[in-house]
């Protein structure tokens, strides 16, 4: 009767250890496949409204990704995700055309973000900021 329990408890602890040794080593791989941490999920993005040229615009980080805001030619400020939602690449703001071109695959929004052109399947993300004493936050 010993010997079933013996035999029983030394499985228990290979498995044990066959475990710990398969999660440490898928571990470096999981660590590698996920996402970067930026640390900045909730953070905001602060600066002058004069950074912003007449009918240009600016991009900057926002929470580990691309944001961009623009003057229109109407004085109007929008902020957008930078991100194209077709396949991810950064869009580019044609002052000359006051239109978002993507590189990638030509699709084209609107100052506003709308698809007016190309495969993306939906407008860029608009970004809540607010404008006080001249200086930008979005987020
Ligand atoms: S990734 Fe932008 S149009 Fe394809």
């Amino acid at each position: 009767m010993q010997t079933p329990t013996r035999r029983t408890f030394l499985g228990i602890c290979l498995g044990g250890l066959a475990a710990a040794g398969a999660v440490a080593a898928a571990y470096p791989l999981l660590s590698y496949l996920a996402p970067p941490s930026t640390g900045s999920e909730g953070a905001k993005v602060s600066f002058p409204e004069t950074d912003i040229p007449p009918d240009g615009a600016k991009f900057f980080d926002y929470r580990g990704s691309t944001g961009v805001v623009i003057r229109t030619r109407q004085g109007q400020l929008l902020a957008l995700s930078a991100i194209c939602t077709h396949l991810g690449c950064i869009v580019q703001w044609e002052k000359e055309k006051q239109d978002f071109l993507c590189p990638c695959h030509a699709g084209r929004y609107s100052p506003e973000g709308t698809v007016i052109a190309g495969p993306p399947p939906r407008p860029l993300a608009k970004l809540p900021f607010v404008v006080v004493n001249g200086v930008i936050t979005v987020g």
